[in-house]
């Protein structure tokens, strides 16, 4: 009896020394928020709009293209040739033709990211560099991620913005990854492979922590791009409104907005209008 209880904490010990295992633990907090940001709320009720969306997309991409730029520099590193999975999780080609679906031949000229993106990829090429053992945390963050609620998300996303096929949602496919979940054990074990420190260690789950906190800061920053343009767009409509508040003139007419029909209509009318204007500014 005292052996097996002695076997299972020796057991329980080994375990919690993994770095997958560790790596979860520390970030489990951080995961909560990042399920709770308004961008990852939309998607989970089902009401991600193409905006959205397409505004997501292109901070992917940035993030992408600098984290497997990164990767591949890196890929000889002690600590990121065992996680070092192009064929199977490489994401930006995948990206690419979804933004080329989206915004059309002249993509590349449409990404627009925000101000956190850009820091969150500054990290990436900062760590590429002093610390490629950090880029294991990264790479879990993502990687991992994509594997597990993103294959939900996928499914919710086409649904929400009622695309007829899987075009558009390159990204959440993995044809090179035939069982996500085997995936991920394969994975956990070549991470808990990579030979650390103890302070190398403790970097790297402190680098998981802040990866969660730069992506939580990217969706908030592409949600409040959204609501300026959506407030500006109000604004402007707003303001297109004739002093005196009851007539609106229209070349040639002067419309009476007091019957309360009328202003039924007109406001119908501006809120189709900011709706295709939103869209078409996308
Ligand atoms: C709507 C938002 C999200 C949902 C519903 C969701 C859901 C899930 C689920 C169900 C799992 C599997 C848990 C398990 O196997 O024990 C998971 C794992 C994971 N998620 Fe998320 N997730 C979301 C957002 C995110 C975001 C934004 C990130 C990071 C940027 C992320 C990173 C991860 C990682 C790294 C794992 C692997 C955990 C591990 O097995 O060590 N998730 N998620």
């Amino acid at each position: 009896m005292e052996t097996e209880t002695k076997t299972q904490t020796a057991a329980k010990e080994v375990t919690d020394r993994d770095l997958s295992e560790q790596i979860k633990k520390v970030t489990k907090e951080a995961h909560v928020r990042a399920e709770n940001t308004e961008l990852m709320l939309s998607f989970q009720r089902g009401q991600v709009t193409l905006p959205q969306y397409k505004l997501l997309l292109c901070s992917l991409y940035e993030i992408y293209k600098t984290l497997e730029e990164e990767m591949d520099n890196n890929s000889d590193h002690p600590s990121v040739a065992p996680i070092y999975f192009p064929a199977e999780l490489a994401r930006l080609e995948s990206i690419e033709k979804d933004l080329q679906y989206f915004f059309g031949q002249g993509w590349r000229e449409k990404v627009v990211v925000p101000a956190a993106t850009k820091r969150y990829c500054h990290r990436l090429r900062q760590i590429g560099k002093e610390n490629p053992e950090y880029l294991v945390a990264h790479a879990y963050t993502r990687y991992l991620g994509d594997l597990s609620g993103g294959q939900i998300l996928g499914r919710i996303a086409q649904k929400s913005m009622g695309l007829k096929s899987s075009e558009g949602l390159s990204f959440f496919s993995f044809p090179g990854v035939s069982s996500p979940n085997l995936f991920k054990q394969l994975y956990r074990g070549r991470m808990n492979s990579v030979e650390l420190t103890e302070e190398e260690r403790n970097g790297v789950l402190e680098e998981a922590v802040r990866a969660f906190e730069l992506n939580i800061q990217v969706f908030d920053d592409l949600q409040k791009m959204l609501t300026i343009t959506e407030n500006k767009l109000q604004d402007s409509l707003t303001h297109l409104k004739p002093v005196n508040a009851k007539m609106l003139q229209i070349p040639g007419t002067i419309i009476n907005t007091s019957s309360p029909l009328l202003r039924m209509v007109l406001g119908l009318f501006v809120a189709l209008a900011t709706v295709s204007v939103g869209i078409y500014a996308l």
